[in-house]
């Protein structure tokens, strides 16, 4: 596995690959690898020629009140657990190869609109920018011909896909379905910041979700109904605090009052004390 940090280096070795004929499945990650991360490397394994991920803590994508020198680097074992996916290489670029010349309003920036007003939108202002800008970086400099997101991260992966149809991106976007705890917690490197009592109060996001989808599916077509099943599930819980709770059109975020038929998507974000948590599950 050939750990790589110069932005050229990486794109000329993945114009070899292309241009032998071969396919380049990417996953771009932030590194602080756990078994979430590792479906998606499987996947990108299987389905190509060539696997090739990246670790890169993106500032971009903080925003000022999130404490970016916090997140975890264990570079040394994400670079382990990559190796032992059959990983072939490893872009892991400094701060300053990906974003020497760049200030907040200069370079050039991905917004992808209307995603950007909305739900983690606003209330994470930039992140979604921060986000985009450097994956399409991250897919110009990889030569991805197939890149993997998680739908846990679903607002995330709406965008790119979002990015590569109006830019015209040549690869092709696979969603890949949200690991679990056997709890239903969605697996996250935020988990670990979760002290045990909250740990265990997390779960209830799932159960929530499930709660919703469970009355969707017994037949359950009023939004508002749906959502106070929801609420009442969360609210017994005194350890989680609900940001936003809703239920929305799959591919364009907008709100739902009324279940139609169309693909419908539960998105929640909530404090367990401290963290934010972000999840989702389909409704339909
Ligand atoms: P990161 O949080 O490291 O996540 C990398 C990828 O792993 C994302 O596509 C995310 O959705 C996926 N993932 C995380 N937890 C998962 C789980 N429990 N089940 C399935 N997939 C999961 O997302 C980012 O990094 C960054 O924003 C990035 C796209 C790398 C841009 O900086």
């Amino acid at each position: 596995m050939k750990i790589i940090n110069s932005p050229a280096e990486m794109q000329d070795l993945g114009k070899a690959w292309r241009c032998g004929g071969q396919t380049i499945g990417f996953v771009p990650t932030m590194g602080a690898l756990h078994a979430g991360h590792e479906v998606l490397f499987a996947r990108s394994r299987q389905e190509n020629s060539r696997f090739c991920a990246s670790v890169f803590v993106n500032p971009t994508q903080f925003g000022a009140n999130e404490d970016l020198s916090k997140y975890p680097r264990p570079f040394e074992r994400d670079c382990e657990i990559l190796e032992k996916n059959g990983c072939d290489a490893v872009f892991a670029p400094t701060n300053e190869q990906m974003w020497a010349g760049y200030e907040r309003h200069s370079g050039t920036w991905v917004d992808v609109m209307p995603f950007d007003e909305m739900w983690e939108g606003v209330t994470r202002p930039g992140h979604l920018r921060g986000v985009a800008t450097v994956v399409a970086k991250l897919f110009n400099i990889c030569c991805a011909t197939h890149a993997y997101f998680g739908e846990k991260d679903y607002q995330q992966l709406r965008v790119i896909e979002r990015m590569v149809q109006d830019l015209n991106f040549p690869l092709q976007i696979v969603p890949v379905e949200t690991v679990r705890e056997a709890d239903g917690l969605a697996l996250s490197s935020r988990n670990a910041y979760l002290a045990p009592e909250e740990r265990r109060a997390a779960a209830t996001i799932f159960r929530a979700m499930c709660a919703g989808r469970d009355a969707a599916q017994a037949g359950e077509r009023n939004v508002a109904k749906i959502g106070v099943v929801m609420a009442q599930i969360l609210s017994a819980e005194r350890l989680i605090q609900p940001q936003y709770v809703t239920v929305v059109d799959a591919k364009t975020l907008a709100p739902l009052s009324i279940l139609d038929g169309r693909p419908a998507r539960i998105l929640i974000a909530a404090h367990v004390g401290k963290t934010r948590l972000i999840d989702n599950l389909a409704l339909s």
